[in-house]
């Protein structure tokens, strides 16, 4: 699957590109089906909600089931990410669904990945791209993403890390920052059914609501970074920014479904 020209424009203008229908239902529910058995408490891979103690991401995900292990190499998201990066060879850096679960799933504070990518793990320059694919029906209710549009043009911004917030630490975006770049370029909310495919980029700024609503928010997302810029530092585990620079190898369109 190719971006068509003015998807690409739209990217490079606003930082991100949504993409409703991307995956059919039939596919939203392989990729649902083993979330029970990975969204255990406990396991090393996971991180559990601050307050209520349910787990908020897992991770590694391709390393702990088949059809996740397909994803990561779905045309439909490897061939745009070539297409956006200019590079052939990308590597699987990070792998999770995040779980914003009805009425207890946490804030994600204002931040963009580059900052945490670069600080923690050494990587040079913010060409990774995330991959997201909606598993639930995302609404203004149930704590979507929301971007600061076109924050991503003039190079990253300052970020410091927050250990204190949720349970996951992260290099964050302070208010005066996040109030100019919010006044240039508005805030972007991004919603849509199940089945939507979202990308955006590395310095690209971004948070989420808590959820308040009854209904479930899971998301599916896949890094991928190009190989000449892979990460330099190996201070977090595996499952935060895989070792594996193998470049990944795109599948047949039908991979999730096939046998
Ligand atoms: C992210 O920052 O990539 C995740 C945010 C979310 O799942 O709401
Ligand atoms: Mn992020």
């Amino acid at each position: 699957m190719k971006l068509t020209a003015d998807q690409l424009a739209q990217f490079t203008k606003d930082g991100f590109l949504i993409l409703p229908g991307l995956f059919s239902p039939d596919e939203i529910d392989a990729l649902r089906a083993p979330l029970s058995d990975l969204f255990t408490v406990g396991a090393p891979e996971n991180f559990i909600e601050k307050d209520s103690g349910i787990v908020r991401t897992a991770m590694g995900l391709h390393l702990r089931d088949s059809t996740y292990a397909k994803v990561v190499r779905h045309p439909r998201l490897v061939e745009p990410a070539r297409q956006i990066t200019g590079a052939n060879d990308l590597y699987v850096q990070q792998v999770k669904v995040n779980a914003k679960v009805a009425f207890d799933g946490e804030v994600w504070q204002w931040h963009y990945d580059f900052a945490t990518h670069h600080a923690e793990d050494g990587v040079e320059a913010p060409l990774a791209l995330n991959l997201h694919i909606f598993l639930d029906d995302v609404t203004e209710f149930n704590g979507p993403l929301w971007f600061l549009r076109g924050s991503h043009k003039d190079g990253p911004v300052g970020a410091t890390l927050d250990t204190v917030t949720t349970s996951y630490p992260l290099w964050c975006v302070d208010k005066a920052a996040v109030t100019k770049l919010a006044n240039a370029g508005g805030i972007a909310s991004a919603t849509g059914p199940a089945g939507t495919a979202l990308i955006f980029g590395d310095a690209l700024v971004h948070g989420s609501p808590p959820n308040l609503s009854p209904w479930d928010r899971h998301i599916f997302s896949l890094i991928l970074n190009p190989v000449a810029n892979a990460g330099t530092k190996q201070q977090r585990p595996d499952h935060q920014h895989h070792r594996d620079l193998t470049p990944v190898a795109a599948l047949p369109d039908n991979c999730l479904l096939a046998a």
